[in-house]
């Protein structure tokens, strides 16, 4: 989603605003822009697409000696991605980048309108310059200007602004979205998140919410929570595969051992919690979004049958406006792979309002997630630059398995032999993430046969149910293809009606949990004349196309090999259509909006 990058110093500007922007590229945007100010002149570049329409425009533009500098990359929320809605706005003699929604920017505009301002694009952000500049009219003194700004504004924001009559500084604020400060020798640099600045700083501040203020070379250390910042830029190269999510899906296993690391013992789990972490614990509420409710969803069922731990799953967006009763004795877990996610966010805020023993599950430390949450656990698989989620997804899905089980240890919910029996087969699960070339070779290959139709279901019971609902979001995310995911006991409740030879059913049948169930579903499907592709251990003749994994001898090592084949085959789909696999249209890596 949008991404926020800033500079006061005497380096090359242009380009230190351009290569942080390129670290946010992953994160999904259509339009980018930039402002630099030195020398008493204020320039301006915007373009839409790609950051290298960007790069192309001002390539003649050198801006030397000491300044400040502002970039932005645009997820379009108010207005179409066009040039003139991208970001920085300007006014006469300021420019400014937001991330987050102005709430109240159709009053704050009419007022302004009403005092003459002429706006220029459909954003709800072109506001705060021209507000900011009225208020300089009334108050001289220029940081009294932007908080009145600010305080009159309503919503979720991070704000850089820039302006010609005080060159040397940057004027920040943010609520509700990521803002971060970082400080080398005489340089500031901010950031939307940290990625952008690794290797360049060696000291941080996270801003919290409400934080308004104005910065210059000589005003860090008076922030508060100031932390070392270490670390080489590591930029995450393909590795000789076709896109960033092909070498996500391969790397899993070896990944996986990471969220591992440290916590498995003598076949024993141990987590980074408090001794005493399990008490007054007797239901567990999580929330997520997208793959990260999935893997919640997952948890639920190992949450309850493998940890007998009664347990809820919630959507997010859900969850924060439904007035949610909660417990004392719930531990309320959130999800998330970046630790930005709004809705996430704002539903683990109402927990900690509500005094809940909260928890995160994440894969980037010192999110705002983290931050928030009363404790946390880092699912250690490096940064995943594919939009569509695939080694979060089964992170996730292994630290709550061993969450679960941990807490049933330490409840004697469970006994030790059962433990170590969890333990060995987690381990195995993860083996079973081993992409085998053949299989990958067969997804190729039957992937031609995909590429129409009017619509795919994903089916699956019981714990397969999620995993389904997560091979229908991969292909729809990538392919852009209608996919939706169903418990297989459901379709005849009415999707079946649906059914005919257009129709593709992507079956999910584990030999290791209610297989007959789950053959019976498929048949009342195939005898529709449904198009059933199944993914099994073994060959049935149900089937029009079948994708045979290994030989398992659990149903979670079925799950997580299964898990690989829906990846890969939305992949091969997603290539076959031409589609830009790692930055699909109308995506972004991190929602930092609701
Ligand atoms: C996953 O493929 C998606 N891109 C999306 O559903 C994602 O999982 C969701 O936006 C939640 O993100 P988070 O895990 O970073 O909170």
């Amino acid at each position: 989603m949008c991404g926020i990058v800033g500079y006061i110093g005497s380096n090359e500007k242009k380009n230190i605003i351009l290569s942080g922007l390129k670290e946010l590229e992953y994160r999904g945007y259509d339009s980018a822009g930039i402002s630099v100010l030195s020398n008493n002149i204020l320039s301006t570049f915007k373009t839409t697409g790609k950051l290298i329409n960007l790069e192309n425009k001002c390539k003649d533009f050198n801006s030397s000696g000491f300044g400040v500098a502002i970039g932005h990359t645009r997820w379009a929320t108010h207005g179409k991605a066009t040039e003139v809605n991208a970001h920085p706005h300007f006014g006469e003699s300021s420019s400014v980048v937001h991330n987050g929604i102005i709430e109240n920017f159709l009053e704050v505009k009419q007022l302004l309108e009403s005092r003459g301002k002429i706006f220029l694009s459909q954003t709800d952000t072109e506001v705060i310059v021209h507000l900011f500049e009225e208020n300089l009219k009334i108050y001289p003194n220029h940081l009294e200007a932007f908080k009145n700004t600010i305080n009159s504004l309503i919503g979720s924001y991070a704000i850089l602004l820039i302006t010609k009559s005080a060159p040397d500084r940057i004027f920040y604020a943010k609520n509700g979205s990521p803002l971060l400060i970082g400080a080398s020798k005489d340089e500031i640099y901010f950031a939307s998140s940290s990625t952008p600045l690794i290797g360049l700083i060696d000291r941080v501040c996270y801003l919290e919410d409400g934080d308004i203020g104005v910065m210059d070379t000589k005003s860090f250390d008076n922030l508060k929570n100031i932390q070392p910042m270490g670390g080489e830029k590591i930029s995450s190269q393909k590795d000789g595969y076709r896109y960033f999510m092909e070498k996500e899906i391969y790397e899993q296993h070896k990944v996986l051992k990471d969220t591992l690391r440290n916590r498995i013992l003598d076949d024993d789990i141990i987590l980074d919690l408090p001794d005493n972490f399990e008490d007054d614990i007797s239901r567990i509420y999580i929330c997520a979004c997208g793959t990260s409710y999935n893997a919640g969803l997952s948890a639920k069922y190992l949450f309850e049958r493998e940890a007998k731990i009664k347990t809820d799953v919630v959507i997010a967006s859900e969850f924060r406006y439904a007035d949610p009763i909660m417990e004392k004795d719930t531990l309320f877990i959130v999800i998330s792979q970046s630790g930005e996610t709004a809705d996430t966010l704002e539903a683990l805020k109402l927990a900690n309002k509500n005094n809940l023993k909260t928890l995160a599950i994440c894969n980037v430390d010192n999110s705002s997630i983290v931050r928030e949450a009363k404790y946390s656990l880092l699912t250690r698989v490096g940064i995943e630059k594919g939009v569509a989620s695939t080694k979060a997804f089964s992170s996730q899905v292994i630290l709550l398995w061993m969450l679960g089980i941990y807490i049933a240890k330490k409840k004697s919910l469970i006994s030790i032999e059962q433990v170590r029996t969890q333990v060995s087969n987690i381990k195995a699960s993860i083996e079973a993430t081993k992409v085998n070339a053949c299989i990958h070779d067969r997804l190729k290959k039957i992937s031609k046969r995909y590429l129409h139709g009017h619509g795919f279901f994903f089916i699956g019971r019981d714990i397969f149910y999620p995993l389904a609902l997560e091979g229908a979001l991969k292909l729809k995310e990538i392919s852009y293809l209608h996919a939706d995911g169903y418990p297989g006991g459901e379709m005849k409740h009415g999707p079946i009606a649906l059914a005919d030879s257009e129709l593709f059913c992507v079956s999910l049948m584990p030999k290791h949990l209610l297989y007959d169930k789950i053959k019976n579903n498929i048949q009342e499907l195939s005898a529709r004349d449904a198009t059933i592709c199944i993914v099994a251990q073994e060959y049935n003749d149900i089937a029009d196309d079948i994708v045979l994994i290994d030989k398992f001898n659990s149903y979670m090592e079925e799950f997580f090999a299964m898990m690989i084949v829906l990846q890969l085959l939305a992949l091969e789909i997603s290539i076959r259509l031409g589609n830009d696999v790692d930055m699909p249209r109308n995506l972004a890596k991190s929602v930092t909006v609701e």
